[in-house]
């Protein structure tokens, strides 16, 4: 039986679930996906492809932001979990196990420079939390830069960082001494970095608002300017690594070594909630004086370190592969925006991450709706619904890449 069907016989349908269970969910957001038209019950999920309780398939060029980068259920992280829940429980966040130390080691190996103490904790946003948190202890400072219109997740520290809006405005006031600087803009951050910044906190691309890529020359000089002032440099990776802009992490795209990275999503391969920040030794010096300053229950699991270490093996696998998947993509969507150029204005890339700019909002939302129905997912950004970002799977084969081709074809003919 697959997930969702309560019997062979009777899917649940999204009309039976509303019937039997709506009540028990958040009333505005079932209305508001049911609105959309995307009201969906899950089915299973495999590769590529997931499906709905009634066996409508969907290619997923979203991956949730890079949660399933490795496709779903990859079969490699798959077997990782299942080889630790017949040994491991979560185990215990004051002890240590063999599956932590390779997890550890593992990241200390494969992340740039001097990045060679790891702590994971459940979310991305925990981690960026956990980030800032190094920061002001090791800096004993308090002032946070961040860039404008970012996206870092939506607990205290993270939510104190995201751009003015709908998200935030409710929750208000927020954590103090957090400041805006422009993203890509070093004279901006030069103005405003000094001795009191404890953290300077970036994408590698500014991911959420318009996938912005900065110019060639910013990290060096952001690098610098931390270095100069002593702030700690945080690079927020939760999307822009693993493989998402070519390299295993975004930083090496620039060639930066950031005090702090921070994972999640695709960390663990979309079968274990597992997030981490990985920092220099020198950012937990503070920790000496007490070392369970900060703790979570489910942070360093043995299952959660046995799966993200298969995940990680199975991205260094994927990446030789990358360049020319990108590549391809890249040339059938300019194809596609020379012969749809009126709905489609422009096609941008970092990688394995594509921005596709539509003509304005409304063209933007019909699009999703036209793929959507042609059974692709794709997404706009929160703040910008004219642009559809793509965060394709790093194992597309092929035939999935022309699938995608021709169904995108037929959505941009509908809206020309
Ligand atoms: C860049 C970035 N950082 C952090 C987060 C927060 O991750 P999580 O949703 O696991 O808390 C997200 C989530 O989308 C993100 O896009």
């Amino acid at each position: 039986m697959t997930r969702g069907m309560t019997d062979s016989t009777s899917a649940l349908t999204p009309e039976r679930f509303l019937e039997r269970f709506g009540r028990y969910f958040n009333r505005g957001r079932i209305d508001a996906i049911t609105n959309l038209g995307f009201l969906f019950v899950e089915g299973r999920a495999d590769g590529a492809y997931f499906e709905d309780t009634q066996g409508r398939r969907f290619l997923d060029m979203w991956c949730m932001g890079g949660t399933f980068s490795l496709g779903h259920r990859n079969p490699a992280v798959v077997r990782a979990a299942e080889a630790g829940l017949a040994s491991d429980d979560f185990g215990s966040l004051f002890f240590f196990s063999e599956a932590k130390g390779l997890l550890a080691e593992k990241l200390a190996r494969c992340t740039p420079g001097r990045l060679e103490t790891t702590h994971p904790v459940v979310t991305g946003a925990e981690a960026i939390d956990l980030a800032i948190k190094l920061a002001r202890g090791s800096t004993r400072r308090s002032a946070i830069l961040h860039a404008d219109h970012a996206y870092h997740g939506c607990t205290g520290f993270a939510l104190s960082m995201m751009a003015r809006g709908e998200m935030r405005d409710f929750a208000e006031p927020l954590v103090p001494d957090f400041h805006e600087i422009r993203y890509g803009d070093a004279a901006d951050l030069a103005a405003k970095i000094s001795d009191r910044t404890a953290a300077v906190v970036l994408e590698a691309v500014r991911t959420d608002a318009d996938m912005a890529v900065p110019p060639a020359d910013y990290f060096a000089e952001v690098r610098r300017l931390c270095d100069e002032t002593g702030a700690k440099l945080i690079i927020d990776e939760v999307v822009c690594g693993l493989g998402r802009l070519g390299t295993l992490w975004g930083c090496e795209y620039w060639g930066v070594e950031p005090d702090m990275l921070v994972t999640g999503k695709g960390f663990s391969g979309g079968v274990f909630p597992m997030s981490a920040v990985v920092t220099r030794p020198e950012c937990l010096d503070f920790f000496a004086e007490s070392p369970y300053r900060t703790i979570s229950s489910y942070a360093w699991s043995n299952v959660g370190a046995r799966v993200t270490l298969a995940a990680l093996e199975e991205t260094e696998r994927l990446l030789p592969r990358l360049a020319a998947l990108g590549d391809t993509i890249e040339a059938n969507l300019r194809t596609l925006q020379g012969r749809y150029g009126t709905a489609l204005r422009g096609v941008r890339r970092a990688g394995m991450m594509f921005a596709l700019d539509f003509a304005d909002a409304a063209t933007g939302m019909a699009f999703l709706g036209l793929m959507f129905g042609l059974g692709v997912l794709v997404v706009a950004s929160s703040q910008r619904l004219d642009i559809v970002k793509l965060y394709p799977p790093l194992i597309l084969e092929p035939a999935e890449v022309a699938e995608f081709s021709e169904k995108m074809e037929s959505a941009l003919k509908s809206l020309t």
